[in-house]
């Protein structure tokens, strides 16, 4: 069975990919249809998973007496070859060989002969490329999956001396309740969480492989799937060669897990600009995630946290262009699937240079003499607190007083609406008004009220799993502290 290569192309041929199939063709590609058709400058970012996906099927044919296991190991000494080149930046990428996968096959034939040439044996690009993706995306999942953990610490850290820091809670981005400030940045904290969990339930499915399905239909060969899927530590086999070979879903999937991480760092983003600016004066973070002004020479311009929200765009345009790419296809393979990777990799790069970023600019670095992190966002505590009590943030706390005294929740909340309209024409908070005049409203009220309408107050009653109260945050500290470890 290894003899049998008469129909493959000859090492010369592969050389130039017009020649490659020339005996079909009356005329070659024209120099605008091979830089149309090629994927070569940026698809060979996937040179270590083809190397690997190569060695991997080899090994199984070798083991199947497909090939001999003398042409595996020229496969493998052609293969190291290669990969020296590549790292040393050596490696002669050529245009005229399309893609990662050809120029990659040309030269381990230039190297090692007729064992290169019987390495794609049972195989077609169509498997290879499917494969490849998909042990890329495993790696880059992976160290996704560590910076989301990263930046949770981060946020845990900044959390861990804030818990009795207030600021006011927004709703309709007009003041709600006092909120603690620790509290806050942990809904941050479980987003990123569920981001976590979705990369690595999205990972399940990408770590399936494709090789073996060949060009569309499988293969004349007693190929051993299995062991491959088992040599390149992947869960699983396509069982349908035909969705093998064709479906992106994988990628969109991804693709879709990484808009939400994007929206969410684009939320967060929103915050640090509007709790940056002189308005509000809550938090400053380090200059070096600032930039000034040309003409303006106060400004420090929030750069980092814009353009994150700006990149944010840019991955959920790439998903866009990904799920529209898919629609349509007729089974199996089409060349419309190479279009699949520059959104893929612009995703993966933009998500990881974002995480890496936020991770620093809200938790610090680590200062190599001391130890400690440093430079991480500075909290105004003092403007946070003026901030909650302006906007009568502990009116509900008035209402929920005189339920507790008696009154229906409808009517106590008519009350106290009373009571602000008071309030508010005198210019004063609620907590300012005298005894007296709080009676007024209701003569159940007591000297305890004023208690209920501080800050304190009303963030210590919300003591339920969940809210705002210092013991719960201090709890959910704890487990996500158990959880993401030191
Ligand atoms: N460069 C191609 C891609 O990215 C590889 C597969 C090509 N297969 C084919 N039959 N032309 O999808």
């Amino acid at each position: 069975m290894s003899s049998d290569t008469s129909s493959q192309p000859s090492a010369n041929q592969l050389a130039t990919k017009a020649q490659a199939w020339s005996a079909l063709f009356s005329e070659p590609m024209s120099d605008l249809v091979k830089r149309y058709t090629s994927s070569v400058f940026f698809d060979k970012r996937l040179w270590q998973a083809d190397i690997a996906g190569s060695l991997a099927h080899a090994e199984m044919l070798a083991a199947q007496n497909i090939i001999s296991q003398a042409d595996y190991a020229a496969i493998q000494k052609g293969m190291a070859q290669i990969t020296q080149e590549i790292e040393a930046g050596q490696f002669d990428w050529q245009l005229d060989l399309e893609d990662v996968h050809l120029n990659i096959e040309a030269r381990l034939t230039a190297l090692v002969g007729d064992a290169g040439k019987r390495l794609h044996t049972g195989r077609s690009r169509n498997d290879q490329v499917a494969t490849d993706v998909r042990l890329w995306l495993r790696g880059e999942i992976d160290l996704i999956v560590e910076l989301l953990r990263a930046l949770q610490l981060s946020l845990v850290e900044v959390a861990e001396r804030n818990v009795d820091v207030i600021l006011p809670g927004f709703t309709h981005l007009q003041v709600a309740q006092p909120v603690s400030f620790a509290h806050h940045l942990l809904a941050y904290v479980e987003m990123f969480e569920r981001d976590a969990q979705r990369m690595q339930d999205v990972r399940k499915r990408v770590n399936v492989l494709p090789l073996g399905s060949a060009a569309l239909a499988g293969t004349t060969y007693p190929l051993d799937r299995e062991r491959v899927a088992r040599t390149l530590g992947m869960e699983g086999v396509c069982q349908n060669s035909l969705d093998g070979v064709s479906d992106r879903d994988f990628a969109i999937e991804f693709s879709a897990a990484a808009s939400l991480v994007m929206v969410h760092i684009s939320r967060l983003s929103e915050e640090l600009i509007v709790w940056m600016s002189q308005n509000f004066g809550f938090i400053r973070i380090a200059d070096r995630f600032t930039t000034g002004s040309s003409i303006m020479p106060q400004k420090k311009n929030p750069d980092v946290p814009e353009l994150a929200r700006g990149k944010t765009g840019r991955v959920v345009g790439h998903l866009m262009g990904l799920i529209t790419l898919m629609k349509g296809q007729p089974l199996a393979y089409n060349k419309d699937n190479q279009e699949d990777k520059e959104p893929l990799f612009d995703t993966v790069d933009t998500l990881k240079d974002t995480l890496r970023i936020f991770a620093e600019m809200v938790g610090g670095q680590v200062n190599p003499h001391t130890g400690c992190k440093e430079g991480g966002i500075t909290v105004n505590a003092a403007a946070m607190r003026a901030a909650a009590q302006k906007g009568y943030a502990t009116a509900t706390d008035l209402a929920d007083y005189l339920v507790k005294k008696g009154l229906p929740f409808r009517d106590a909340h008519e009350t106290v609406a009373h009571a602000v309209k008071l309030a508010s024409q005198k210019g004063v908070d609620l907590s300012e008004l005298p005894l007296e005049e709080l009676q007024s409203f209701n003569s159940n009220v007591q000297a305890d009220v004023f208690e209920v309408l501080s800050l304190e107050g009303s963030l210590n009653a919300r003591n339920t799993l969940g809210g705002t109260a210092p013991a719960q945050v201090r709890a959910q500290l704890q487990r996500h502290r158990a959880r993401l470890g030191q």
